[in-house]
């Protein structure tokens, strides 16, 4: 089953009125159950490829379709639905608020979706569980170390069970150590919660842990 399709989608930008062309004429498949990273030069595309696929950019040219849905077709209501319920990002600096605790971040979207606080906070726990941060559960972000301020973030990501997970460089600030951990994080919640993923990123050991990697140079996708 497709969760994402992207037909010539291309992205440019106009900066002091010179274009620039992010990503140009992709063709991408993920279907249900994929782990796929994206490779490539910093300024390559990567960020805008995923912010596109995550409905927070819109292309110039071509199509995106979610679950066979064009985007086309949804109003501003739909679009911003898809975007909480059915996708989750995480980020390369963590992009957790400073004055939340772990389980106050992590349960944040689900409040936003209108779960009642006591559903949301038990939500949150057992994803807290799942990234093995339960004795931070009562931390603030500055109280954690990169790598588990990165599981709150990839907690908070799917606490809504996203059919796909967007992750722009999620180990880029982390050592290797930790950014090992992650990748066992995401390849569990691909299996286990069966989470389609696409991440970025410029470690060949986090692109050898997926299921396949594409190449992307000056906003093409090389190899697919
Ligand atoms: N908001 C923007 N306005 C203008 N140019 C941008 C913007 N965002 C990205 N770009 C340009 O688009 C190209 C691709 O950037 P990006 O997607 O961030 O690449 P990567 O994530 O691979 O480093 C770069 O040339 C960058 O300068
Ligand atoms: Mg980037």
């Amino acid at each position: 089953m497709e969760v994402l399709r992207l037909e010539g989608v291309s992205k440019t930008y106009y900066h002091m009125g010179i274009p620039v062309p992010a990503v140009r004429n992709v063709n991408l498949v993920i279907k249900k159950g994929d782990f796929v990273s994206l490779m490539g030069p910093s300024g390559c595309g990567k960020s805008t490829l995923l912010n596109l696929c995550g409905v927070m950019d819109y292309p110039t040219k071509g199509q995106i379709l979610f679950n066979g849905i064009n985007l086309k077709s949804l109003n501003d209501g739909g679009l911003t639905q898809l975007r909480r319920q059915k996708i989750g990002f995480v980020f390369q600096s963590f992009n957790l608020l400073p004055s939340l605790t772990t389980i106050e971040n992590v349960a944040l979207p689900l409040l936003l979706d209108g779960f009642p606080s006591k559903k949301a906070k038990e939500k949150a726990s057992t994803l807290i569980e799942l990234v093995g941060l339960t004795h931070r559960v009562d931390h603030y972000p500055q109280q954690l170390s990169g790598g588990e301020m990165q599981r709150v973030g990839i907690a908070r990501a799917v606490c809504h069970q996203p059919k796909l997970l967007l992750a722009d460089e999620p180990t880029g600030n982390l050592d290797s150590n930790n950014g090992v951990k992650i990748i066992k994080i995401l390849q569990d919640l691909n299996k286990n919660l069966d989470i389609a993923i696409l991440l970025a990123t410029h470690s060949d050991v986090v692109a050898a842990a997926t299921q396949k990697v594409l190449q992307m140079y000056d906003g093409e996708i090389k190899k697919c």
